[in-house]
């Protein structure tokens, strides 16, 4: 990934794609280096499960890490969550600016789509990686979670309550969406059944709130220098998390009962779901 990453990405004298040099460079800085790469992986184990070869799942899993990480550079912005630190360095408007930093993730989050739509074959599998990727980044998955997440932080300042279940709302569309992604744009590459399919997308459905609970309960309990980000920034921002309404053992709770209930949907899968499996339980122990 990290090699196919790296090529995909334009070059920073760019002249022969036509990419300014600043913008190559902002874009290159924030998706190598650094990030865990989780989205990729789970495209490539999802192919694998469903009995593909994980060639077929490059392109949409390095699509899924350029959206991914296009939304971890705004989310950072001043206008946002404000945050200096990212993967162990300073966040893209602080290395760069703040106009070079909202130009590389839209730079980002179009080279996505263009890898895509050149790198899947058939056709017809391409269209389908568009449409679960464009629904899961889009308004009424990333984007909209992210609005609904400062819309929360505004609510919360003028003293409303708010509860676990609306949260549970915007951690599905902000962090679940694009974690449910890579287990269908997986399935979709391999043509799998529609029993695969279906048991896929139930996982990444867990797994992807499980995801968001642990990165609020890490902002409580973790460390910043494993993490490579700030810690202790919702309550000072006022955020809805986890840990706000279930406190830290109601929320490991929580995560625990939803990766058991990624493991279920498991099922179908038999044998060939080991590596999900065991993606889902080790990613409750996760201290970055
Ligand atoms: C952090 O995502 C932001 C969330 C959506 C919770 P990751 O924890 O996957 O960040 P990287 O990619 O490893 O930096
Ligand atoms: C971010 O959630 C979700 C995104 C869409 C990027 P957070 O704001 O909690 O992510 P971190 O903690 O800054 O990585
Ligand atoms: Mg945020
Ligand atoms: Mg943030
Ligand atoms: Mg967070």
């Amino acid at each position: 990934m990290e090699d196919a990453l790296a090529a995909a990405l334009p070059e920073p004298e760019g002249s022969e794609g036509g990419c300014p040099g600043r913008l190559a460079s902002a874009m290159r800085y924030s998706v190598l280096g650094g990030g865990k790469r989780l989205r990729p992986v789970l495209c490539l184990m999802a192919a694998e499960a469903c009995g593909a070869p994980w060639a077929d799942a490059i392109a949409p899993a390095l699509a899924l890490e350029l959206i991914h990480t296009y939304s971890l550079i705004h989310d950072d912005l001043p206008a946002m969550d404000d945050d200096d630190l990212r993967r162990g360095r300073p966040t893209c408007h602080k290395q760069f600016d703040e106009a070079t930093a909202i130009l590389a993730g839209d730079g980002l989050l179009t080279l996505a789509f263009e890898l895509v739509a050149k790198g899947v074959r058939p056709a017809e599998s391409a269209a389908e990686c568009v449409r679960l990727l464009a629904e899961a980044a889009g308004p009424s998955g990333m984007v909209g979670g992210q609005m609904a997440d400062l819309q929360a932080e505004e609510r919360s300042a003028e003293g409303t309550e708010g509860s676990a279940a609306e949260l549970e709302a915007i951690h599905r569309r902000k962090t679940g969406a694009l974690l449910r992604a890579p287990l269908e744009m997986g399935a979709a590459v391999a043509g799998a059944p529609a029993a695969e399919r279906e048991a896929l997308a139930a996982y990444g459905r867990a797994v992807g709130l499980a995801f968001q609970v642990v990165d609020d309960l890490l902002d409580v309990v973790g460390d910043e220098a494993k993490m490579g980000k700030r810690v202790g920034k919702d309550s000072g921002h006022g955020k809805w998390t986890y840990p706000r309404f279930l406190g830290v053992e109601g929320s490991r709770e929580k995560a625990r009962q939803l990766a058991h209930e990624a493991v279920a949907a498991l099922a179908p899968l038999g044998e060939r779901g080991g590596r999900l499996r065991e993606l889902a339980l080790a990613l409750l122990e996760r201290d970055c």
